[in-house]
């Protein structure tokens, strides 16, 4: 966070920063997720930048939910943008060349599915017990990711879902895709099952562009697009309500707890969400001059060990930073 922070000030950036200490120190003091003076803070905000969530000490769900979850649920942010791409060749785990061109972005369901915590367990803890999640899938809620995939694809949307297997959210995701496709006919179109879908992915993911999918499948694919762009501590994403502009930026990665505070993370993840704030913002300029400076860096092997370089966190911020007015 102090690394996208430090860049952002570098590229001139007119904002107000606040900061707000939400962290599983607190969580464990307190049982509050997030307290409810930051709360109110964080409600007014035109934008959140997010560091991570996770913390090997606190298991419970609950601090998950009452954190992110419940940021992406209450502010509605129902877009989660997950953008992929190959900014140097040498980070691809692909062999062959011809696979490289990697520029693709996936347009994650972010307040539905299986993620809202509906369902319980019965008879817990018995050999009867029985365990209920429940996958929510709205007409509203479907519809306007769907849309959404159709406003910002240059190319092609590849609606991504299981509809062969489960078979009552798949035929809702299945009408709503035809019908927005309907209103969209200039934009090519495709569906994928999602284990297809992985397949794809690995075998050639030059053939994507956007890709629409539900909340964990989202999940899933952008772990494995992170890999194929230089692993998790690269890759950015915005959880946004295009209708209100509310956003909240943060790397794809968690706290990575066993390599924390050591000075070695890498904060590419976090910059380029940085990036991808400002972008949301209006800043069209300062973003691309932010993933820029990124690039060049990285092409230079200023980066982190995890990338093949040997620089500490705080300098690879610096590195970019300096890049930014080249
Ligand atoms: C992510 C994370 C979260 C998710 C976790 C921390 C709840 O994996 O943002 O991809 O599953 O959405
Ligand atoms: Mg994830």
């Amino acid at each position: 966070m102090p690394e996208a922070i430090k860049v952002l000030k570098a590229a001139g950036a007119d904002l107000e920063f606040q900061e707000y200490d939400v962290n599983a120190d607190q969580y464990i003091r307190t049982r509050e997720p997030i307290p409810a003076q930051t709360w109110s803070e964080l409600v007014k905000a035109d934008s959140i930048l997010f560091g991570a969530v996770g913390d090997p000490r606190v298991d419970d769900a609950a601090y998950l939910a009452g954190v992110l979850l419940r940021l992406r649920f209450e502010l509605d942010l129902y877009v989660n943008l997950r953008p992929a791409k190959l900014y140097d060749d040498r980070l691809s785990p692909l062999r062959r060349e011809d696979r490289r061109g990697i520029d693709l972005l996936i347009v994650r369901e972010n307040t539905e599915g299986l993620y809202v915590g509906m369902g319980g367990r019965f008879k817990k803890g018995t050999q009867e017990e029985v365990a209920i999640q429940e996958d929510l899938n709205t007409h509203l809620g479907v519809t306007r990711i769907i849309e959404y995939a159709f406003g910002v694809a240059e190319r092609e949307v590849v609606m991504v879902d299981k509809a062969n297997a489960m078979t009552y959210a798949g035929a809702l995701w299945q009408e709503r895709w035809k019908a927005v496709a309907k209103q969209h006919p200039q934009v090519k179109t495709r569906h994928l099952y999602v284990d297809a879908a992985a397949m794809q992915l690995v075998r050639d993911p030059t053939q994507f562009d956007v890709i629409v999918t539900g909340n964990l499948f989202g999940d899933i694919l952008s772990d494995l697009t992170a890999e194929l762009i230089g692993g998790m501590g690269i890759a950015p994403s915005g959880n946004i309500n295009p209708a209100t502009k509310r956003g909240l930026f943060e790397p794809v990665h968690g706290t990575a707890p066993d390599i924390a505070g050591k000075g070695i993370v890498n904060p590419v993840g976090a910059i380029l969400s940085a990036s991808m704030m400002v972008r949301h913002l209006g800043h069209k300029e300062m973003a691309d001059a932010i993933e820029g400076a990124v690039e060049s860096a990285l092409r230079a092997g200023e980066c982190t060990r995890d990338l093949g370089g040997s620089l500490s966190t705080s300098e690879v911020g610096d590195a970019v930073a300096k890049r930014l007015h080249d």
